[in-house]
């Protein structure tokens, strides 16, 4: 029988392919995200796509600032807690898979549980005031920059591997 793969092509491969990423979040410490209403844990940022992959954590009751995707890559997958968006009507349970199109715009409301979901996100997050005037954005560099400050500021090391290189 015809190997399915043949070895000459794996060893090729694995002179060219990029190292496997694997982090382990448990200890961890929150990042905070803004004031005070959410916190962050990355495991990965992608500066050839401006993606980043974080657990986003949201304490109760909160209602965050209504945002648009500007485009680029936005799934969640939520872990914990329930929430949803102001402008829909379905709820996000643990085990909900959600797909965020370039464009969508929403506002995350929480409910009585803390909330814990994977997001990976590309693009820019513009927040919206009443007037629908931009009064602030998130992407890659932002979330990057909350994340350095913090290791920065506390003595933490830096983990090498979220950038993946
Ligand atoms: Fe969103």
């Amino acid at each position: 029988m015809k190997e399915l793969l043949d070895p000459d092509l794996i060893q090729f491969a694995e002179k060219l392919q990029l190292p496997e990423i694997v982090v382990d979040t448990k200890d961890m410490p929150w990042v905070p995200f803004d004031e005070k209403t959410c916190h962050f844990k990355p495991v990965r940022f992608d500066f050839t796509t401006g993606t980043w992959t974080y657990l986003f954590k949201i304490k109760p009751n909160q209602v965050l600032t209504r945002h648009r995707h500007t485009g680029g890559n936005v799934i969640g997958f939520n872990l914990k807690g329930q929430w949803r968006y102001a402008e829909r009507d379905w709820v996000a349970t643990p085990g909900t898979f959600i797909f965020e199109p370039p464009g969508d715009i929403h506002t995350l409301i929480t409910e009585a549980e803390e909330v814990i979901t994977l997001f990976t996100l590309g693009g820019s997050l513009q927040y919206f005031d009443e007037e629908n005037q931009i009064v602030g954005q998130d992407d890659i560099f932002s979330v990057y920059k909350k994340y350095c400050d913090f290791y920065l500021e506390n003595g933490l090391t830096m983990n090498p591997n979220l950038l993946g290189k």
